[in-house]
């Protein structure tokens, strides 16, 4: 079970961590993310002072009224004032002076350009670490802006480095996920807790009631990405339903009633299915089903960017396996798993048969290894592809495992199709590996690995 932030901090109380009944917290940017989180953590007991440098936001938070509309703050503000919890500033020392933990929800809006405009938490940042050097004990630091991955590296050097040597200050980035509209229900149930350190490890004992054991604890430019993650498929999946929609309306049809059914199969579409770095997606359903809707959409002048993009996103994707293999300066290249998918020999739209395709055109050696892939027993289309595509396949596919990894070369493994021992025995010093499809355990190999998209910590 995830914990809340509150509950977590009542923990902390009641398992006599502080002897006081209240955790004194100050929480810099009274909008809407730190005006909520203040008001939460009020109505719960613990002292909260609203720090801003907008002056009516501070004197609203300190008299209990809210300066933004959202259900249930009304009354929050009131429960925590009526009790004295709430306090507004702009003094940044003194608001670090009378408080353990600082908790940063300032702005991160758009520049002009796109880009991330920072500067809110640059200057918070400096105040901070001014304020705690002055302070001169302990102080936790919680950054909850949403900021690129990076940024709380950058600022913990920039403006935290002695404090954290010194050990004056302990920083974690905590994305925030509540929503405008539900943020109260939100910061009482959270879709997701996520805890960012300095190395990924989980934070110090006495920081455990706070955080809990069930969050997932990541490196702080994990926890920023994840937060990215989050909102980039959010905004996909409202336009993914919004092109949907629009055709439909166009083709006469209920996309409510088309959405709402697709939501009912949470194995394959609502779930964790294709939802993971690996592959290029290939076979005879999928490109060919996304050409047929892209063009069923231009037939009917119906604008679908997401949708029509697919196929050239996948593209890109299959680009970066050969600018891998480019860049590693291999010649000679060893293609484990070329059917699409694992467990079939369907080759059909297969991205591997045109990155074999792709590297021969270059000049590259190939060597093919798939244990299910009987040229003899193809059949249909399948036999067809082959005849058309690629006759030379049949030179390329390689009887054993031994002779396709032979000397030396990058060897693409798309599929966990061979038995890891078995490989390890036969890798050389030339070769290195892709994982195209997240084997990882293919590091234990005594080669270079290379992950096709992902760095692994
Ligand atoms: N609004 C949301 O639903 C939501 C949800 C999740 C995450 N976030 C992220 O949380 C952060 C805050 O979002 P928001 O919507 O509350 O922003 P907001 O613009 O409503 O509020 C930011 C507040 O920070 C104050 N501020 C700026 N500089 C300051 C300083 N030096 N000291 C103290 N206060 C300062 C501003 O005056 C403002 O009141 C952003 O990074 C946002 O992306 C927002």
């Amino acid at each position: 079970m995830v914990i809340a932030l509150n509950v977590l901090l009542k923990n902390w109380v009641k398992k006599g961590i502080r002897d006081e009944a209240l955790m004194r917290i100050s929480i810099f940017g009274l909008g809407y993310v730190g005006a909520v989180t203040g008001a939460c953590l009020a109505s719960h007991g613990h002292s909260v002072i609203g720090v801003d440098i907008n002056p009516q936001k501070v004197e609203d938070f300190s008299a209990g009224r809210p300066s933004i509309i959202e259900p249930g703050m009304d009354e929050l503000l009131t429960v925590g004032k009526d009790k004295g919890l709430l306090k507004g500033s702009m003094d940044c020392c003194q608001a670090v002076k009378e408080s353990d933990v600082s908790i940063v929800c300032v702005g991160t809006p758009s520049s002009a350009s796109g880009a991330l405009d920072l500067s809110y938490v640059e200057q918070v940042s400096k105040e901070l670490a001014e304020a705690i050097e002055k302070k001169g004990s302990k102080h936790y630091l919680i950054l909850r802006s949403t900021m690129l991955p990076g940024s709380t590296e950058s600022f913990a050097k920039k403006y935290f480095e002695d404090l954290l040597q010194s050990g004056l200050v302990e920083i974690f980035y905590y994305p925030e996920f509540l929503r405008e509209g539900t943020a109260v229900k939100d910061f009482e149930k959270p879709a997701l807790v996520v805890v960012g350190t300095i190395d990924g490890l989980p934070p110090s004992p006495e920081m455990e009631p706070i955080f809990g054991l069930q969050v997932e604890v990541v490196r702080w430019c994990t926890a920023e990405f994840i937060k990215y993650g989050c909102n980039a498929f959010h905004a996909l999946k409202i336009a993914f339903a919004n092109e949907i929609g629009r055709l439909g309306k166009e083709l006469g049809l209920d996309a409510l009633s088309v959405m709402r059914i697709l939501c009912r199969d949470t194995k394959l579409n609502i779930s964790s299915a294709y939802l993971r770095p690996g592959n290029p997606f290939g076979g005879s359903c999928l490109p060919k089903d996304v050409r047929a809707l892209t063009d069923c959409a231009r037939r009917n002048g119906v604008s679908m960017p997401v949708i029509e993009n697919l196929i050239h996103s996948n593209q890109q994707h299959l680009s970066l396996m050969l600018k891998l293999v480019e860049s590693s300066g291999c010649r000679e290249v060893v293609i484990l798993g070329l059917s699409f998918k694992s467990n079939t020999d369907d080759l059909r739209e297969s991205p591997m048969v045109e990155v074999a395709q792709l590297l021969l055109g270059r000049g590259y050696q190939v060597r093919i290894y798939d244990p299910l892939l009987n040229l003899s027993a193809l059949l249909g289309s399948n036999k067809r592809l082959i005849d058309i595509r690629m006759p030379h396949l049949a030179s390329l596919l390689k009887e054993t495992l031994s002779e396709a990894v032979g000397e030396r070369g990058m060897i693409i493994v798309s599929q966990a199709c061979v038995p890891l021992e078995e490989l390890k025995e036969l890798v050389k010093d030339e070769h290195q590996i892709l994982d195209v499809n997240g084997w990882t355990e293919l590091q234990v190999l005594p080669v270079p690995y290379h992950g096709f998209c992902w760095e692994l910590g």
